[in-house]
């Protein structure tokens, strides 16, 4: 049986979404849905498609086994939950929820109705750092990492939703989650985060940081570093993790790794690819198949991060100190 497939969300991503869905070819695209009437009647016509501008009659499509979302970051709970109530499987794009509560409310939806959960951390499926991944384990024992992401400002501060934090989340939910996760697949759990949040350039724009440093500490003792910032004049994006027996420095945008031992050091650069595609994919093989494939992010990776992030606020409210991160009592 063909599944059946809508997106929710018509914007860039969700366009980006609707592509991969029909790449893979193992699935039909059934329906978009869009509040703007114009976008969502413009993919619909493009895909040949239905198109819907509620979400409940989307939801009400009776074909629809798999829904993505890809609206704006305060719409992915609530559009979560009514979906798996729907009987849906989701793939919830990035960040999972603005809140530790809303997580925990869309996990235990997937958890009651048995539909599966994953959220859009695409850059697990990236072939940079699965070998990075893969390298960690080779050079034996991280102690220390450090990661860059610094760019100009990639937002379109001309909509609402990406000028206040309580619909976006702010600069390190909303760019920073990939780093979290990303930290803690190749790193492990954290156990707790001192950080330092500054509006800088934006004030009159934006009511969230536009810098941030984080500092995670992790349950294994090593620390790592992330500074962030939506106000430089060009774009880094680096990793270095030292290991005892050699040091890694990653750039990720570059797809080149660089490897650092006592006498030798080696670079290695891979192919141009395309993890939104993977991750899709991954998640049609894991709806065929009935639970989540590795490496697809989980309702309890998006909780972890969102959980980092609002330790990383409550730090910074309180001056850097350290604050735990939330877990499950479990
Ligand atoms: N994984 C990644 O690397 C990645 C990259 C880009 C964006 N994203 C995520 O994708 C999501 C969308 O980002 P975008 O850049 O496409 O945003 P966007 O603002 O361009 O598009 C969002 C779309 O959702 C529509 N929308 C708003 N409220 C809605 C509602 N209640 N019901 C239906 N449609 C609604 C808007 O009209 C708009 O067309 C965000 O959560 C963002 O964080 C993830």
């Amino acid at each position: 049986m063909v599944l059946g497939v809508g997106v929710v969300g018509c914007g860039s991503q969700g366009l980006a979404h609707i592509e991969r869905f029909l790449k893979d070819g193992r699935v039909r695209l059934l329906a978009v849905c869009d509040i703007d009437e114009a976008k969502a009647k413009e993919a619909a016509k493009r895909f040949n498609v239905e198109y819907y501008t509620t979400y409940e009659k989307f939801l009400e499509h009776p074909n629809l086994d798999i829904v993505s979302i890809v609206t704006p970051n305060y719409m992915h709970a609530s559009q979560t939950v009514a979906a798996l109530n729907a009987g849906k499987h989701v793939l919830c794009e990035k960040p999972m929820a603005l809140t530790v509560e809303d997580c925990d409310r869309m996990i235990e939806t997937s958890e009651k109705t048995g539909r599966l959960l994953a959220v859009g951390f695409q850059l697990r499926f990236k072939d940079v750092f699965q070998k990075t991944r893969g390298l960690i384990r080779e050079l034996n024992e991280p102690m220390n990492a450090y990661v860059l992401r610094l760019s100009p400002n990639p937002y379109d501060l001309n909509l609402e939703w990406r000028r206040r934090k309580s619909l976006m989340g702010g600069l390190i939910l909303s760019m920073n989650c990939h780093e979290i996760d990303m930290l803690r697949w190749l790193l492990g759990e954290i156990e707790y985060v001192k950080a330092d949040l500054k509006t800088m350039l934006y004030r009159n724009l934006i009511d969230y940081e536009d810098n941030a440093w984080l500092v995670l500490g992790f349950r294994r003792g090593l620390t790592a570093t992330l500074g962030s910032s939506m106000t430089a004049h060009t774009s880094i994006y680096e990793y270095t993790i030292i290991c005892r027996n050699g040091t890694i420095k990653l750039h990720p945008w570059e797809n080149k790794i660089l490897v650092f031992q006592e006498h030798t050091s080696k670079t290695i650069v891979m192919d141009k690819d395309d993890p939104l595609q993977k991750e899709i994919s991954c998640f049609i093989d894991s709806v065929e198949e009935g639970k989540l494939k590795q490496p697809l992010a989980s309702g309890v990776d998006g909780r972890a991060a969102t959980a980092v992030i609002e330790a990383a606020r409550e730090s910074s409210e309180k001056g850097g100190l350290a604050v735990k991160s939330r877990r499950f009592e479990s």
